[in-house]
């Protein structure tokens, strides 16, 4: 498999509770590799564009409101099959239908505050990373 990258946030939810180290340890320990990082706090507009995609959807702005409540941690994970294997780390969306010992799992607290996103596709992933990082921000 091909070696790859995808964008990561570590959530409200999770950095207030001091769970940045304990979910990236997840990411290092199972090949993933971090490649940029900065912690930040989105402004409305910010995250407001970041989900786009989802504007149309109820959840949408509970969600943007979630997300400018607290600082986030903005990352780019690299390794074999990265956009995939971040996923599966994560786990589903709404943490009670997560595996065991995925991130959701272990931490989050709702389908809202689920203490990680992750890309879907290389595709997005590229989108997003652009969103927060500039190339020369991401060092192998
Ligand atoms: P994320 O992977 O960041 O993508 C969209 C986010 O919307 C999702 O994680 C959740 O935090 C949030 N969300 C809130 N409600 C829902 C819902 N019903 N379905 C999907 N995502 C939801």
């Amino acid at each position: 498999m091909a070696i790859e990258r995808t964008f990561s946030i570590i959530k409200p939810d999770a950095t207030r509770r001091n769970l940045t180290g304990a979910i990236n340890a997840v990411f290092e320990s199972n090949g993933l590799r971090i490649v940029a990082q900065k912690r930040l706090w989105m402004s409305v507009a910010q995250a407001k564009k970041f989900y786009e995609v989802h504007a149309a959807r109820p959840f949408y702005n509970d969600l943007v409101e979630f997300m400018v409540s607290g600082p986030v941690v903005v990352q780019v994970l690299e390794g074999e099959g990265a956009v995939a294997k971040n996923r599966d780390l994560m786990g589903a969306t709404n943490p009670a239908n997560a595996a065991e010992g995925t991130i959701r799992k272990l931490f989050a607290e709702s389908i809202e505050a689920n203490s990680v996103h992750g890309s879907d596709s290389a595709e997005n992933a590229a989108v997003e990373m652009a969103y927060f990082f500039a190339g020369t921000e991401i060092v192998g």
